[in-house]
């Protein structure tokens, strides 16, 4: 009896709150994050309120049943449901039942938007129940349904559990996902105000996955056995974290919560969480569950605990023979990732800040001097009019169309930045119309967010909105963006969003989007709704014909389809050179270091090493020495 790749999941609905730091004091722990402690503390406790399904039927084509928990404090029954896509991807979705409520709810939880594929939501299969069996020696019943030629869907009824199981391994390798991890319950008096359920991989050696940290591809255990007590939790929450280290777990700009298993058997699995609050997961190390009996090295299992702060449960259970069919289903459901420009898969140079246009003649032709390839020059942040972005420092840079033009005439391509802070300057076009037309995040009170960033004081445009995407996107025609020419492309920073005196140095959670959608609620896709208005932008300027360019810092799922990431912040030391792979498996990454000044010989490394890399780019901080590559070693 093999059990081969497996995934179970069982749910149990706790209470909220949240997470940690890095110039530690600036970031909140686990222990300071309501949601996450209360969670962990509970991951413990055996016992307590678990969900029962009712009223289990197929309507539509796929499985629908309500979620019962013999808890006195449930005041809403949930509604999961069950669906079954193309390539045996399973969906998992559950929410509150608004219609049943009483008193009437007032407020419905945040889906995410915008980040499934058309084409995998058409591709939606007639689900068939197989039968109701009493699987093993259980005394409660289960619901299998079909899923692939492969692969069955498992609902157990008591206790509530879903996974699925290899047809091969029938029903003799039942005990092998019948072990499970303990139950966990909502003590909120007001209903579920957080999420936290468990997944187990089976047949795993190891998971991968969360990105996006600074360390090894494989993610090291949590808690459990033979893990130091003060050990965090994997923290998904998009930040700029400034001068961050290597070598640590610590989440930094973008957040994919999608986790992938392998094994020795070679097969792997995949789960994706599509959600955007605010998420930590734990890796539980070998002997975990120790008082059950189970043993852990005959069955190979990876358990994983996961904790968000808002939203739904939706949840897609990805099996495949290796990580490859993994990352197909993934993509199949989110996207896959844009065709890039040809000249992008080049090398990139970059830097805080090409002076004016003299400095980006003079480094052009240096680099033709010393025959050194290359296809695209940057500008960062100060070749604006005090940082109003779509504008040029008309000293600095008088003839921007020239200045690009004359690139072009050697098939070279210019970059710009435009971050989402828009200076709040009545006398900027951009930001009055933005305010006239009451575009911006609202803060708490429902005036424009005001928070601090590059121009000062600016506001942020509400991304998550369509019409407000739009908008912006008309903002990237040659009409509009005066001095752009067709070679110009853009750079999306700070879109965690980064505000400087925010909390954790970025948005106050109760800020409003809309709707009246917490920015608690989808903080993590910020950034990636801002990437895609940016890359819409381009879109619509070529008028369809010409593929956009956009570089993001933050990312969710369906940033692919959207262009590429990179790692943000480095630094200049041997550490940051070796942590990159890793990372670049991903992203990209500054060659040089970001932060400081890289020897001869390490900048030498770097560009070897860059070389490989999916996105090439040497870029460096405003207070670092001149590196442009015949520079070093002077
Ligand atoms: C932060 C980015 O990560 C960095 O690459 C850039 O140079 C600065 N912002 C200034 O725009």
């Amino acid at each position: 009896m093999k059990p081969l790749t497996s995934l179970l999941l069982a749910l149990l609905f706790l209470s909220s709150q949240t997470v940690l730091s890095f110039k530690r004091d600036e970031f909140r722990n686990c222990n300071q994050t309501p949601f996450c402690k209360r969670a962990r503390a509970r991951s413990r406790s055996p016992g307590g309120c678990t969900l029962t399904p009712h009223d289990i039927s197929i309507s539509n084509g796929e499985l629908t049943a309500t979620l019962l928990s013999e808890h006195e404090d449930q005041i809403r029954p949930l509604i999961l449901s069950l669906s079954v896509y193309h390539d045996g991807i399973l969906r998992l979705k559950i929410d509150e039942d608004y219609d049943h409520s009483d008193p009437p709810c007032p407020k419905t939880r945040f889906q995410v938007p915008d980040v499934i594929t058309p084409e995998f939501d058409s591709n939606k299969l007639w689900l068939q129940r197989l039968s109701t069996e009493t699987l093993n020696d259980e005394s409660s019943p289960s619901t299998v349904v079909y899923l692939s030629d492969g692969y069955d869907a498992v609902l157990r009824h008591d206790p509530f559990e879903i996974y699925v199981r290899d047809k091969q391994s029938g029903e003799e390798d039942g005990e092998n996902w019948e072990e499970r991890f303990r139950g966990h319950t909502d003590t909120r008096p007001y209903g579920p105000q957080s999420i936290s359920f468990d997944v187990s991989f089976y047949s795993a050696e190891f998971v991968s996955g969360i990105p996006e940290r600074a360390m090894s591809l494989a993610l090291k255990p949590t808690r459990g056995p033979g893990v130091e007590k003060d050990v965090e939790p994997y923290r998904l929450f998009n930040l700029d974290v400034f001068e961050y280290l290597s070598e640590s777990p610590f989440g930094l700009y973008g957040s994919l919560p999608l986790m992938i298993s392998h094994g020795k058997e070679g097969r792997s699995a995949g789960f994706l969480w599509l959600n955007a609050a605010e998420m930590q997961i734990d890796v539980l190390g070998d002997g975990w569950d120790a008082e059950s009996g189970i043993d852990w090295v005959k069955q190979k299992r990876i358990d994983t605990f996961w904790m968000s702060e808002a939203g739904i449960v939706d949840a897609f259970f990805f099996v495949g023979r290796g990580p490859k069919e993994v990352v197909r289903q993934y993509t199949s459901v989110t996207g896959r990732p844009a065709m890039p420009q040809l000249f992008s898969i080049a090398y990139h140079q970059c830097r805080w800040n090409y002076r004016d246009e003299e400095d980006v003649e003079n480094v052009d032709a240096k680099f033709d001097e010393h025959d050194i390839p290359y296809d695209v020059l940057w500008l960062d942040i100060d070749h604006t009019d005090g940082r109003r972005y779509f504008t040029w420092d008309s000293a600095l840079f008088p003839h921007p169309e020239e200045m690009q033009k004359k690139l072009a005439e050697k098939g070279r391509h210019m970059v710009t930045i435009v971050d989402p802070h828009i200076k709040r300057d009545d006398s900027f076009r951009l930001h009055k119309e933005a305010a006239e037309k009451g575009y911006y995040v609202k803060d708490a009170g429902g005036k424009d967010f005001d928070g601090w960033c590059w121009p000062g004081s600016s506001s942020y445009l509400d991304m998550v909105n369509p019409e407000i995407r739009s908008w912006w996107g008309d903002k990237f025609s040659y009409e509009n963006y005066v001095g752009s020419t067709p070679s110009l492309y853009i750079w999306n920073d700070m879109n965690e969003p980064s505000v400087f005196n925010g909390p954790e140095v970025s948005m106050p959670r109760d800020a409003l989007h809309l709707g009246g959608i917490e920015h608690r609620e989808l903080h993590n896709s910020y950034g990636y709704y801002f990437h895609m208005a940016t890359s819409n932008g381009l879109l619509k300027r070529g008028g369809g014909n010409d593929r956009p360019f956009v570089l993001s810092r933050a990312f969710f799922p369906g940033s692919q389809r959207y262009g590429p990431v990179w790692t943000g912040d480095n630094t200049a030391d041997w550490d940051h050179l070796r942590v990159s792979v890793p990372m670049i498996l991903t992203l990209g990454a500054d060659v040089g270091g970001y932060f400081g000044n890289p020897g001869p010989e390490l900048l030498v490394r770097w560009y070897q090493l860059g070389a490989f890399y999916p996105f090439f780019r040497g870029h460096a901080h405003q207070d670092t020495k001149r590196r442009e590559p015949w520079l070093f070693g002077y």
